[in-house]
């Protein structure tokens, strides 16, 4: 199966998740854009949709879902996004698509977080995947020599505003094996708005998409 066959397999299978009448959490990717269109399927069984960035709020709205202000919905049951990297406890790199922010603000008002990912993303330790952070404009150049210290080369993504109109900086070369503490510290920067390492929002089931079909792992 291709990689593209796998992300359509899982997001599908994600489906099987979504609480009938209730408000489902989407995340963006292309992972996502896959179960979005499963969604549509079922559009008349859910309440809509509190999205995580304007790309997947666009397809959803394409497809007749109602997109909520996530202000007007305190809780929701399941979140639903895709991972860059996830290790065997559920903590993921995300941000590859810039939308980390909003992701880990919709994560933080699920109950559960359903990760949907092809097998190429399940890795031992995370960062071989350069580690995104979003930063406020002002503060990259200080937040990569931080960065520097803890040993990761971070680089500004370039031409890339996020949705809330900060900036990106992609940092290789660090080893995260205690992904908790790094978000802790990370996040604690002037400047840093969020770190794309979700350890306290981390997954607590994933749906792997592999050759044999769908793996459920959960954590
Ligand atoms: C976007 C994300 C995505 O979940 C992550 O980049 C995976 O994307 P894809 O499903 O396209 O591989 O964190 O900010």
């Amino acid at each position: 199966m291709t990689q593209d066959e796998l992300k359509a397999l899982v997001g599908q299978a994600a489906l099987a998740y979504v609480v009938p009448g209730s408000v489902v959490g989407v995340g963006t990717g292309s992972t996502v854009n896959c179960f979005i269109d499963a969604l549509a399927g079922i559009k008349d069984r859910i309440a809509g949709a509190v999205s995580s960035s304007e790309k997947s709020s666009e397809r959803l709205r394409a497809h007749g879902i109602a997109v909520l202000d996530s202000n007007t919905v305190p809780s929701i049951p399941v979140y639903i996004d895709g991972a860059d990297e996830i290790d065997h406890g559920g903590h993921m790199i995300k941000g590859g698509g810039a939308a980390l922010t909003r992701e880990k603000i919709v994560a933080d008002t699920a109950e559960r977080f359903i990760c949907i990912a092809d097998e190429s993303k399940l890795v031992q330790t995370l960062g071989q995947y350069p580690l995104p952070v979003e930063v406020i404009p002002m503060a990259a150049a200080q937040v990569a020599r931080r960065l520097k210290a803890l040993g990761g080369d971070a680089v500004l993504r370039a031409g890339v505003v996020t949705d809330n109109g900060c900036h990106i900086l992609d940092v290789r070369g660090l080893s995260i094996t205690d992904p908790a503490a790094m978000e802790r510290d990370i996040n604690q920067w002037p400047g840093v708005v969020t770190v794309g390492i979700f350890a306290r929002n981390k997954a607590s089931v994933c749906l792997l998409g592999t050759a044999q079909g769908v793996k459920t792992l959960t954590f």
